[in-house]
């Protein structure tokens, strides 16, 4: 397993285009620039303890999760990281997270799991360095539920 990267590449870019979208979201009322709650009652839920891969990622659940992930999806992340998780170069493409645990069909077990725990991390901590929001956290915003369902939408996006 390697170890998850920090994608150097996308800062110039970020440096400014984030920080304007960060702070529009911050000064505006409404439209999708807000942090948007997400139901998740209809997911089974996880209780408080983390976990530490994603429960929805098989099973009867997983339908719904990718339902309730894709709304929430467009509405808190694709203006950074791309409309269907396709990145425009502002943010890194996640649908490329997963490619190094092989076959998309048969992927490494251990692999995806460390990526589960990548994914949870920096969706609830977001990414600030030197004092510089490049993502902001959504700890406060979202359950763990809201953020499996996202992290299985995602799933179903395969690279180009
Ligand atoms: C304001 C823009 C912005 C928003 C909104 C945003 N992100 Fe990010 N995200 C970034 C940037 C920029 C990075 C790369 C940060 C860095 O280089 O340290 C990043 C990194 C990540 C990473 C690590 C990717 C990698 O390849 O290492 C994940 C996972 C992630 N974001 C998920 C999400 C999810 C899920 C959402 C919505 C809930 C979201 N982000 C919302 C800008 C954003």
């Amino acid at each position: 397993m390697n170890t998850p990267r920090t994608k150097l590449h996308a800062l110039p870019a970020c440096l400014f285009l984030c920080l304007a979208a960060a702070f529009a979201g911050s000064a505006q009322a409404h439209g999708d620039t807000v942090p948007q709650a997400v139901d998740t009652h209809t997911l089974p839920q996880l209780g408080t303890q983390a976990h530490s891969t994603n429960p929805y990622r098989t099973g009867p659940a997983n339908t719904e999760a990718v339902r309730i992930g894709s709304s929430a999806y467009n509405q808190n992340c694709a203006r950074c990281h791309g409309l269907e998780a396709k990145s425009g170069g502002i943010a890194p493409d996640l649908r490329k997270l997963n490619a190094d645990c092989g076959d998309a069909k048969s992927p490494d077990k251990a692999c995806l799991a460390d990526m589960d725990q990548y994914f949870l991390s920096t969706v609830q901590q977001g990414r600030t360095r030197d004092g510089r929001v490049y993502m902001p956290p959504f700890k406060e915003i979202f359950t763990q539920e809201a953020i499996w369902a996202i992290r299985s939408y995602v799933d179903t996006k395969s690279p180009d």
